[in-house]
């Protein structure tokens, strides 16, 4: 079986914005997870050693870097060829959007919740494509004040509608001391630190362990193919 790929997104868009600190958290504790079969450079090469035929590696996909406008396409993604819609959008940015999708073979959404939901800049990246994400795997972690539930749950029936197949773990980050800066008005990313009450309390309530439950989940439903 060739090595699979899971993209965790980064959703929100905003500057500043606390989703890169927390999809970089998902990372972590993701790939530094014994029983996941990630793959891992080697010590004493720059090269990594492919042995494992199950291998994983997580990327970081950051919805910000891809310049998605508001939704412009003119076709509708769900009537286009299921074998390679690509060269049938009308736009550039979704050409090249579905071609970063079909890179990979599954999915972690790492989303706020915004209003009892999820940000537009997520729903909108989701609405350009339709079999790039259909039948894939999809894992959903949601954070807020309380851990973001509502956001996972509507996520939930938005993947769910593009034909995905949504794991059932879905642990949610309830972010209680961490904090942006406080009028930060630049345009350049803000590196914003974890508040260690806030980690501590994430280990201590297992959602770090539900992380790992999910990592599982997806490495399942990938052997299942
Ligand atoms: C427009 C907006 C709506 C929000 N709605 C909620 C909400 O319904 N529940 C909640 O717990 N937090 C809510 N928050 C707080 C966010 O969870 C918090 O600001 C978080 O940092 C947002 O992620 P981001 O910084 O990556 O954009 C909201 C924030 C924004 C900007």
């Amino acid at each position: 079986m060739p090595p699979k790929h899971i993209a965790i997104v980064t959703s929100s868009t905003r500057t500043p914005r606390l989703n890169p600190t927390i999809t970089q958290y998902v990372y972590d504790v993701l790939t530094n997870d014994p029983t996941l079969p990630t793959r891992k450079p080697s010590p004493t090469s720059a090269d990594t050693i492919d042995t494992d035929p199950r291998h994983i590696t997580f990327t970081i996909l950051d919805l910000a870097k891809q310049s998605l406008p508001l939704y412009d396409e003119s076709v509708i993604p769900a009537s286009l060829p299921a074998d390679n819609p690509t060269p049938h959008y009308t736009k550039p940015h979704t050409r090249a959007w579905s071609a970063v999708v079909r890179e990979y073979d599954a999915f972690i959404f790492v989303t706020p919740q915004y209003n009892w939901s999820i940000p537009a800049s997520l729903k909108n990246a989701l609405d350009y494509l339709f079999y790039e994400w259909k039948g894939k795997p999809a894992g959903i972690v949601s954070y807020g004040s309380r851990g973001g539930g509502k956001a996972a749950d509507q996520l939930r029936g938005v993947l769910t509608g593009l034909r995905m197949r949504v794991v059932g773990t879905a642990p949610g980050l309830a972010v209680r001391f961490t904090g942006l800066p406080v009028g930060a008005a630049s345009e350049e990313e803000v590196e914003v630190e974890l508040d260690k009450r806030d980690v501590e309390g994430w280990r201590e309530s297992g959602v770090e362990g539900m992380m790992r439950n999910l990592g599982m989940e997806l490495v399942c439903e990938l052997d299942k193919e």
